[in-house]
């Protein structure tokens, strides 16, 4: 939601700043701009995707060694060139790029043109350049001047500021995500690390209210009241490939084929003693052993993790809930002395998760982060954190990340039993020696070729619908998200038993259902099967291909190897996703960068 960049270099930035913005794309792309100090502050922006500020920069041809970008997901006002960012003051001396959201930007917006300020866009963020232009009139200079407007500004913000008159980038973050790279004299700012990652992986994560300064001089990290802070610096372990396409033709499909790599990070090394011992090294031994239940928090893909790893609570005996983020955000149900809240998150910046978790920190309960990002918010503000290890995820539909969030669920439920009891679960020996053989039975899924001559059957049907039990419940809600976030054909998951009490009407021959059949529950499915049959739909199994009840009343078979039922819907959303991308592909449509979404929620 907003990508932010600011680069202090020896040469000239503007390429680097622009291939920072490429890296950064899937956060927003509706337009986007930069900003670069030579003798003069020049300013480039417009409305449209970064290949078309890319023809505006080489027709321009702006340079500098200092400057700053954006690309944007709107939120305050359509995307025009003239709200794009970076914005600027009266006198076109101040820039900044800001992600996130100005809460009292109204109240400030009258109060500076009542001082005789003239505003060129909708956005929130124009605030910020009058402010410090109005600090500066007032004497202040440029440090005080930018520590004054931050002290003004309420809502969630990242912001980078650089003036014509210094060459230095000032920066700051409240609530959203911003970090410095560190390339010997030359420095990064951005929302996140893959936009420098191919330039250094020497991070320095800033705080909230921390402000850093970039300039000649070094870094400078400091509190709001300008005492030093002394910041950790950290090497990620992350590839710079990760943040190419490796000759794939979409991040979303080289993400896709990550999974068995992604997976197996996932379990290496958490996986002892012959397949009987679960070994996070992130949480001391009995951490768990108070919690009596379970609330999980989350969005979007990270939900439906979350309802898989409901499953192996359940089949463990432990009560446990799974919110919709954005509603536990603002209408939280109670909390028990003994519950855990889970917040799952692959980018540990969700505006809606962050502000689930900070309400049951608030009240007392005990909070654990589950997410991909070392760095993230969520990995630093809350109790513990429990990390994927899937690498950079890129395509704005999450693919791999689902997969690792789920077989690291898997694990902690099992710490989790043997915290509580003393000893892992009955199923923990066939659960865990299947999670050792997951990325080769993802493997068999992705070179099984099935899903191109399956859907050329059923391309331009009327609606898409993904039915399921127990885990292949939400791997029916995931498929049908994934369907219709990257090919926008109408696409809905039920559970299997619900389809009687509604969405049947909907069915019919033009709405080819896919029956995701994990080995349970299977008798009600075939049921369940019959019912959209009977209609007429056509139905597509994704099933173990002996599983001969089900590939006999099934018309089209989309197959997954044998393994615990447990994991069986991690296999069949594989296959699920390379049916959303195969029918996106076929329409031509903007595959990694689908229209209206972006990959880091960051306001609520
Ligand atoms: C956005 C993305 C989804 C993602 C969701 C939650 O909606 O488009 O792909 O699943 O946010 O993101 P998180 O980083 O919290 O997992």
């Amino acid at each position: 939601m907003c990508g932010i960049v600011g680069r202090f270099g020896d040469g000239d930035v503007v390429d680097s700043l622009v291939t920072g913005l490429t890296n950064l794309e899937y956060r927003g792309y509706d337009s986007a701009g930069i900003a670069v100090l030579d003798d003069d502050l020049s300013v480039v922006k417009q409305a449209g995707e970064i290949s078309e500020l890319e023809a505006a920069v080489a027709e321009t041809r702006p340079s500098g060694s200092v400057g700053i970008g954006h690309t944007r997901w709107s939120t305050h006002g359509p995307p025009t060139d003239e709200n794009a960012h970076p914005h600027v003051d009266c006198e076109g001396s101040i820039a900044v790029v800001h992600n996130g959201i100005i809460e009292n930007h109204e109240a400030l917006r009258n109060e500076l043109e009542a001082q005789g300020h003239e505003f060129t866009s909708d956005t929130d963020t124009e605030v910020i350049p009058h402010l410090v232009e109005q600090a500066l009139d007032e004497g202040a200079d440029h440090e005080t001047a930018f520590r004054r407007t931050v002290a003004r500004l309420e809502g969630s913000f990242a912001v980078v500021v650089l003036c014509r008159d210094e060459e230095r980038l000032y920066a700051t973050r409240q609530g959203s995500p911003l970090v410095l790279g560190v390339d010997g004299s030359e420095y990064f700012l951005a929302s996140d690390i893959p936009a420098f990652l191919e330039e250094t992986r020497d991070v320095v994560y800033i705080e909230d209210e921390d402000v850093v300064t970039v300039s000649d001089d070094g870094f400078e990290v400091t509190d709001l009241d300008g005492d030093p802070v002394d910041p950790d610096r950290e090497t990620v372990d992350w590839n710079p490939e990760a943040a190419t396409k490796k000759g794939y033709d979409h991040f979303m499909l080289k993400e896709i084929h990550e999974q068995p790599h992604a997976v197996g990070q996932s379990v290496r090394g958490r996986i002892g003693g012959d397949f009987t011992d679960v070994q996070l090294a992130e949480f001391e031994p009995g951490t768990f052993s108070d919690v009596r239940n379970v609330q999980f928090v989350a969005a979007g893909t990270s939900f439906h993790a979350s309802l898989y790893a409901r499953q192996f609570l359940f089949d463990r005996g432990i009560p446990t809930h799974v919110y919709s983020a954005g509603e536990y955000a603002t209408n939280p149900p109670p909390i028990d002395d003994d519950t855990l809240v889970v917040g799952v998150t692959q980018s540990g910046e969700t505006a809606d998760t962050l502000a689930s978790l900070r309400h049951a920190q608030a009240v007392g309960a005990r909070t654990l982060t589950v997410t991909n990002v070392v760095g993230s918010t969520a990995a630093r503000e809350f109790d513990d954190a429990l990390f994927i290890r899937a690498g950079p995820e890129i395509g704005v539909a999450a693919t791999k990340t689902f997969s690792s969030q789920v077989v690291t669920l898997a694990l902690f439920v099992e710490r989790l039993v043997k915290d509580r009891t003393g000893s892992y679960s009955d199923d923990a020996p066939a659960l865990l020696s299947n999670l050792s053989s997951l990325p080769s039975h993802i493997e068999t899924v992705l070179h099984d070729g099935s899903v191109g001559h399956v859907m050329q059957r059923y391309r331009g049907e009327d609606a898409y619908f993904f039915i399921g039990r127990a885990e292949g419940y939400p791997v029916a809600l995931e498929g049908a998200l994934k369907f219709k976030e990257i090919t926008y054909e109408h696409a809905e998951g039920f559970a299997a038993g619900e389809l009687k009490h509604g969405p049947l009407a909907l069915v019919g021959p033009n709405t080819p259902v896919f029956a995701v059949f994990t080995g349970r529950n299977v008798e009600k499915m075939l049921a369940n099967v019959q019912e959209v049959k009977a209609r007429g739909a056509p139905v597509i199994g994704i099933t173990h291909p002996d599983h001969e009840a089900v590939t006999s009343v099934v018309d089209d078979v989309l197959p997954i190897p044998k393994t615990v039922p447990a994991l069986r819907g991690v296999l069949a959303n594989v296959q699920l996703q390379l049916v959303s991308y195969d029918v996106a592909d076929a329409l031509g449509r903007d595959i990694d960068k689908p229209r209206n979404l972006a990959k880091s929620v960051t306001v609520e």
